[in-house]
């Protein structure tokens, strides 16, 4: 994943870099580095975060016009002050940051270090610079040349950004599969891996695409191919706001996330759903209705908690539109060599619209003639622009690495895409089309009621903090949300959880349970309400510690809980858009519970943009 920032203009560098670096630090965080060019390169480079880097560089005079920093996730090399970026070639006349991973780098490596090259670092990209290096010194003219001739022999994924003391003002950068956005100034250039470092100074944005490199001066931006042809840079206008990235009072950004669900709820329905008019209008999906009405089967193709929408996806499809679902984990997708057919349609989850296993699982399906729905939440990320049609879900920008309000806001968007489809089928009525669309309208009225609990889930937090490991339960539609929960958990909590279909219990993982293990039931009230109370049964019978999320007014159920956590009454296919909501409270207050940096939880990374 890694984040990535640079700047060449009239600025001081050094600042605005370390400000853009925090604002990435979301996308990797096992060290950081930065290098600035003024009479030769100087870099500077710390395993930690990006404070721990600024802490080292107080009092060292850092004036510089042109630079680069990165923060990192690494793949190839421990986290390390030496394995950090960015790294520098042999003659010291380079250095480079890279997002991705050089799958051939191996072979790279040997070529080099049998023609001399020694390495500092255990890294692909060091390996990529010196060849990079190597092919500038004995075959090619300009940097901007070796670059391209040695992009053309890589294996893998990159975005790269590279500084030459010959040529202190300028930048070369590159992509293939991981994200880069230029920020368009007067006589400045901003790049990043996302909007959020560029937003402050500028809105006119370049989204570089695959195979594309960069030559970027302070008045000058040259887009070109690999193939050295001129591209037309397209400038697009940034949709989101300074405000939106920052905590708003809040003591962590997926406490915010989460209390900003009503507001996000509504605002992936505003200009859509038509509670009044009983309409339903998507413009990214209007146009193609056709393609999933007349759909054979639905694949859905997704990621961890994106993963979990296209569960609860699969249920709502089958259930109104009659149609196969399929829901693939795109990791598993693209090496299965999947059969997929005239008539199958793709539905694509992403929150970042940049995950590589997602990414590159569509790309498969695109080769294989199939129509690709991207449900998206970052405006012109690469998912988005791979996709033939689709929906943003209008999350606005989710900084917190466990995913929330972008969760709920892709189950809002699968919703109203298979209420549109189930209804032009005619495989639901009219009146439960309108039913369902006023349970929707209503959604965000009952999160926000759902929110003002937050102190009793708080305490529940502290209660069952100290639990080894937690088991989730659900049926039917809060199948799915016992996952999602599950997920959110180990993620902030680092406390192992599974999920779990409640009736499966009795096949085996019930030989778990004893007085030590907290059960958590999804268990708003639904068909299955008889069963899973059962269920719970088993559990209290075996001493386990049963929690329970339920719906308002189910007495019997608090009758058998420890403790609950309660949601307002809503149709059962509607109930996973509030069930989730006191799951990731819950896993919220147990990660602050015992200290962690719940924001920025370890090993992980918000965008996954490596394979
Ligand atoms: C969710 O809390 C995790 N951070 C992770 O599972 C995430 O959902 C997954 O990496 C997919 O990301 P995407 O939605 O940006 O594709
Ligand atoms: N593969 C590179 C490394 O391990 C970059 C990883 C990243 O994208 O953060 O340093």
């Amino acid at each position: 994943m890694c984040g990535i920032v640079a700047y060449t203009g009239k600025r001081e560098a050094y600042p605005l870099i370390l400000k853009g670096l925090k604002r990435l630090e979301y996308r990797g965080y096992d060290s950081a580095g930065i290098a600035l060019v003024n009479q030769g390169i100087q870099v500077y480079k710390k395993m930690g975060k990006v404070a721990v880097l600024e802490d080292s560089l107080l009092g060292i005079s850092l004036s510089s016009q042109t630079g680069i920093g990165h923060t990192r996730w690494a793949t190839h090399g421990e986290p390390s002050d030496r394995n950090a970026h960015p790294h520098r070639s042999s003659n010291g006349k380079l250095a480079m940051v890279h997002n991705g991973i050089i799958e051939n780098y191996a072979l790279l490596k040997q070529e080099l270090s049998n023609k001399g090259y020694q390495f500092d670092s255990d890294t692909d990209t060091e390996v990529l610079l010196k060849f990079i290096e190597d092919i500038h010194i004995h075959h090619a003219g300009s940097l901007e040349e070796a670059v391209r001739i040695a992009l053309r022999r890589v294996v893998g994924a990159y975005v790269i950004i590279i500084v030459d003391e010959d040529d202190p003002e300028t930048l070369i950068a590159a992509r293939k599969g991981s994200p880069l956005v230029i920020g368009i100034g007067k006589g400045e250039h901003f790049l990043a891996s996302d909007a959020s470092p560029i937003i402050e100074y500028t809105k006119e944005v370049v989204y570089i695409n695959d195979y594309e490199v960069a030559i970027v001066k302070p008045d000058e931006l040259i887009l070109k191919n690999l193939g050295n042809e001129r591209i037309t840079p397209f400038i697009t206008q940034l949709d989101m706001e300074l405000a939106a990235i920052e905590k708003g009072g809040f003591d962590h950004f997926m406490l915010k996330e989460i209390f900003e669900q009503p507001v996000s709820v509504y605002d992936c329905l505003r200009g859509r759903l038509d509670a009044q008019l009983g309409t339903i209008r998507m413009g990214g999906v209007d146009p193609h209705l056709d393609k999933l009405t007349n759909a054979n089967r639905i694949i859905i193709i997704a990621c961890g908690t994106s993963w979990h929408a296209g569960l609860v996806a699969e249920y709502v499809l089958e259930e109104l539109c009659r149609i196969p679902v399929e829901v693939e984990y795109a990791s598993e997708f693209r090496y299965r060599n999947p059969v997929i057919r005239e008539g199958d349609v793709i539905i694509a989850i992403s929150q970042s619209g940049e995950t590589a296993d997602t990414l590159v699982a569509i790309d498969m399906a695109k080769k294989q003639k199939a129509f690709i729905f991207g449900v998206v939440n970052v405006v012109g990320s690469s998912i988005s622009r791979q996709s033939d049609a689709g929906a943003y879900t209008h999350a606005g920008p989710e900084i917190g690495v466990a995913s929330t309000k972008a969760f709920t806001a892709q189950l809002v968007v699968l919703m109203m895409i298979a209420l549109k489809v189930g209804y032009a089928k005619k495989s639901i009525d009219k009146v439960r089309f309108l039913h369902l669309i006023n349970e929707l309208n209503e959604v965000p009225e009952k999160i926000n009621f759902i929110l003002q609990s937050a102190e009793n889930i708080q305490a529940l937090a502290e209660k069952y903090k100290d639990a080894r490991d937690f088991l989730y339960l659900g049926r039917g539609y809060n199948f799915p949300i016992a996952l999602e929960g599950a997920l959110k958990l180990k993620e902030i909590s680092y406390i192992h959880a599974e999920g779990y279909p409640a009736a499966e219990m009795k096949h085996g993982p019930i030989a778990l349970v004893d007085e030590s293990l907290p059960v958590v039931f999804v268990a708003t009230k639904d068909a299955y309400h008889e069963k899973i109370m059962s269920n719970a049964q088993e559990i209290k019978a075996r001493k386990g510690k049963v929690l329970a999320v339920i719906s308002e007014g189910d007495v019997e159920f608090i009758s058998i809980a420890d403790d609950v956590m309660v949601v307002p009454v809503a149709d059962e296919l509607i109930a996973p858009l509030l069930s989730v909501v006191p799951l990731q409270l819950l896993a919220y207050y147990i990660g602050l519970a015992k200290g962690l940096d719940v924001d920025k939880p370890r090993n992980l990374a918000k965008s996954v943009t490596v394979e």
